[in-house]
């Protein structure tokens, strides 16, 4: 058995920048991370390409050509100094199933597809699951634009899809709690993003009185105070300002323009809507109070996600097979199965990690764990073959 977790770790080492792991889509790490990836897709019997997408792609032929091809894997993309697991350990998971699968000499009725997908995270663009809704056949003009090429190219759209299952680590600490290896997803929360950026006026910091000032940075501070409030105010919701810019960006001047991201998440959609609508009014009231002018412009709104019952319950009789407890949990994180729930149905299996921690480099998870969720996975490939 390769070692999944040194495999993740090794990918970790590819980066844009030294000393901390980060992979955004289309950078030169994203197609070193595919070319080691695409290594070992291969060592274990698959045939590997990078498809117009820039998704990683390793394909295992079935024994029967009308038997339908089952997806797996996950992101090799990932935030800025990110951990070694989220993303990765999805698809060296399910490269190291497909390996044990020619070791034990089993083939599978249906054709098996490990996907490392492009771009999960969105860091390049602001706007996630490029990779992964190209394969979906669900990209629009502009996210077509943001890809570039000919991505519809990607898209599976009319094949014989039997679902996609997506291995990934909790990134919270309901399993920890629970004391379980792993857990099977009952659905993702919804998530909007935005770039809200407020623009005054830049000017001397020594010489314009403060009553004469349109100051952008203090807008955006009154802004950045007014989404955590909010979010406080709502049972459920969960909003974050993770990126912050002032211009020009001098001690001695004012600052004329300053703009963030904003993330807003709630397993309900109709509360994540509601807030998004408040923030945008109350953005646009900061901006008449201080008499700046505000740009806002969503990037990404997708709705919360359930997974496909059917392939839930065969995780579910995988996991209790196993002789492990049936946990289910809904998924505050954004998966690529989100945006492959436009194509066919989708199940999540999710590893417990150590103190819940993740987009963060102390993201770590257990050999044993890590382990046992191989073993689920190859449990469900064989029920779904109609096998043992
Ligand atoms: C991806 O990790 C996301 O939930 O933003
Ligand atoms: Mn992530
Ligand atoms: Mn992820």
């Amino acid at each position: 058995m390769a070692d999944v977790v040194a495999r993740c770790r090794e990918l970790a080492a590819i980066t844009e920048e030294e000393g901390r792991t980060t992979r955004w889509f289309g950078g030169d790490a994203m197609a070193r991370a595919n070319e080691l990836a695409g290594r070992w897709m291969a060592e274990a019997g698959m045939a590997v390409r990078v498809d117009a997408a820039l998704n990683l792609v390793g394909s295992l032929p079935g024994s029967d050509p009308d038997a339908g091809t089952l997806l797996l894997g996950s992101h090799l993309d990932t935030v800025r100094d990110a951990g070694a697991f989220d993303g990765p350990l999805g698809v060296i998971a399910a490269i190291e199933c497909v390996e044990r699968l020619r070791a034990r000499e089993v083939t599978l009725p249906f054709g098996v597809d490990v996907l490392g997908f492009s771009d999960e995270e969105g860091l390049r663009f602001g706007t996630a699951y490029l990779g992964s809704r190209a394969v979906a056949g669900t990209l629009d003009e502009e996210t077509r634009a943001l890809v570039g090429g000919a991505p519809d190219a990607a898209s599976r759209r009319g094949e014989r899809l039997l679902g996609y299952v997506e291995l990934h680590i909790e990134q919270g600490p309901v399993l920890e709690e629970r004391n379980v290896p792993v857990g099977v997803v009952a659905s993702i929360a919804g998530a909007t993003r935005a770039e809200v950026a407020f623009t005054g006026r830049a000017g001397h910091a020594g010489t314009v009185p403060m009553e004469l000032r349109r100051d952008a940075a203090v807008a955006l501070a009154e802004f950045v105070l007014a989404v955590e409030r909010t979010a406080r105010a709502a049972p459920g919701l969960v909003a974050t300002v993770g990126q912050l810019a002032a211009e020009p960006g001098a001690p001695n001047v004012i600052p004329g323009r300053a703009a963030c991201s904003l993330d807003v998440r709630h397993a309900e959609d109709a509360a994540r809507a509601q807030a998004v609508v408040a923030l945008s009014e109350r953005a646009a009231a900061i901006a008449s109070e201080r008499g700046v002018e505000l740009a806002w412009q969503e990037r990404m709104a997708t709705p919360a996600t359930p997974m496909d019952p059917e392939l839930t319950e065969l995780l579910a009789t995988a996991v209790a097979e196993q002789g492990l407890a049936d946990v289910r949990l809904a998924s505050g994180a954004g998966h690529d199965a989100v945006a492959l729930s436009a194509l066919t149905g989708t199940a999540m299996l999710f590893v417990r990690c150590a103190g819940g921690i993740s987009h963060h480099p102390d993201e770590s998870v257990d050999d044993a764990d890590v382990a046992v969720a191989i073993d689920v996975l190859e449990r469900f490939m064989r029920l779904l073959a109609g096998g043992r």
